[in-house]
């Protein structure tokens, strides 16, 4: 690992060469933005000060902070992890290691939500692998009066995704399911009455998992990433156990991953009992969100 090592007590001005220099080594490709992420961080200083106050000599706890930090950055850590949050359609998320960091494309899913939603109040969503929450709580914040019920297999990410809930002040308003899919709606008369499903669900195909980034390979939880074979194996069981859920007329509304939209079609196709099936390309012209509409 490339990263440089202090080894005397420096200045702030010092700090700021050497964190720029450790990730621009390690291969950070925003190295000069992020080391001073990373300091003021580290340092409990706004970024005017990494610059004006250079001379100022660091205290060696503040030091120490800095060090570790740039350190585990160097070593590819992504940089969410490290200052505890993301910024997800205007809201600040705690993320920890234990859930998949927000990405902006899953902002559309928000988008696609809040359309078909409108103004009518009375809704029933579910979120299915919720992660971190910010699918749950980002809609449980814009539609005020709809039921929300959010699942993941992962007991580690619901912790997370409670205290955002708790955060924003949404808490009471979403119901946190643990396992399967679908299956912890089981049993609790939502049979044929739910508005929309949405989800961003694991979508990366086994042989591609070897060329992802270090940040998200080595970082990231491979149970949040990782569908199948082919990638799309979690969106074929939505397409399938959606059905018994949906309201007539409800959305099942799915992120995708690139080039995925013309099998997640011939899957709904295959499966059918659905009306209408849409294709919403991202900012970057990326086909990413697939809309099916249950058969009214
Ligand atoms: C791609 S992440 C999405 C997280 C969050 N919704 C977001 O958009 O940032 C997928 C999530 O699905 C969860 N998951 C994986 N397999 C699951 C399953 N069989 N049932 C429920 N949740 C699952 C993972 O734990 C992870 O939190």
């Amino acid at each position: 690992m490339a990263a440089l090592v202090m080894t005397e007590l420096k200045t702030v001005g010092a700090l700021v060469v050497w964190a720029r220099q450790s990730l621009d080594l390690a291969g950070v490709s925003n190295a000069a933005q992020e080391a001073m992420w990373l300091l003021e961080h580290a340092l409990g200083v706004r970024s005017h000060q990494l610059v004006s106050e250079v001379e100022r000599l660091v205290a060696l706890d503040a030091w120490t902070r800095a060090e570790s930090l740039v350190m585990r950055r160097a070593a590819r850590e992504p940089l969410q992890y490290l200052l505890g949050t993301q910024e997800f359609y205007g809201l600040d998320f705690s993320v920890s290691p234990a859930v998949l960091i927000p990405r902006p494309e899953t902002e559309l899913l928000i988008k696609e939500v809040v359309r078909h939603v409108g103004s009518h109040s009375t809704v029933t969503i579910v979120d299915v692998g919720t992660g971190s929450g910010c699918v749950a709580v980002t809609l449980a914040s814009l539609l005020n009066g709809t039921r929300i019920l959010a699942i993941d297999q992962s007991p580690e990410a619901l912790a997370v995704a409670k205290n955002n809930a708790a955060r924003h002040a949404v808490g009471d308003r979403i119901e946190w399911l643990e396992g399967d899919l679908l299956a912890p709606l089981q049993g609790r008369q939502l049979v044929g009455s739910v508005d929309v499903i949405v989800s961003n669900p694991p979508y990366i195909a086994e042989a591609d998992w070897a060329v992802l980034e270090p940040e998200v390979r080595v970082f990231e939880p491979r149970l949040a990433l990782v569908g199948g074979q082919q990638g799309t194996e979690f969106h074929a069981r939505l397409l399938q156990d959606s059905q018994e859920f949906l309201a007539p007329g409800g959305l099942l509304v799915m992120e995708i991953g690139q080039d995925q939209a013309p099998m997640v079609r011939q899957i709904a196709e295959q499966v059918g009992g659905y009306a209408a099936l849409r294709v919403v390309e991202d900012a970057a012209g990326i086909e990413r969100v697939v809309i099916a509409q249950r058969l009214g």
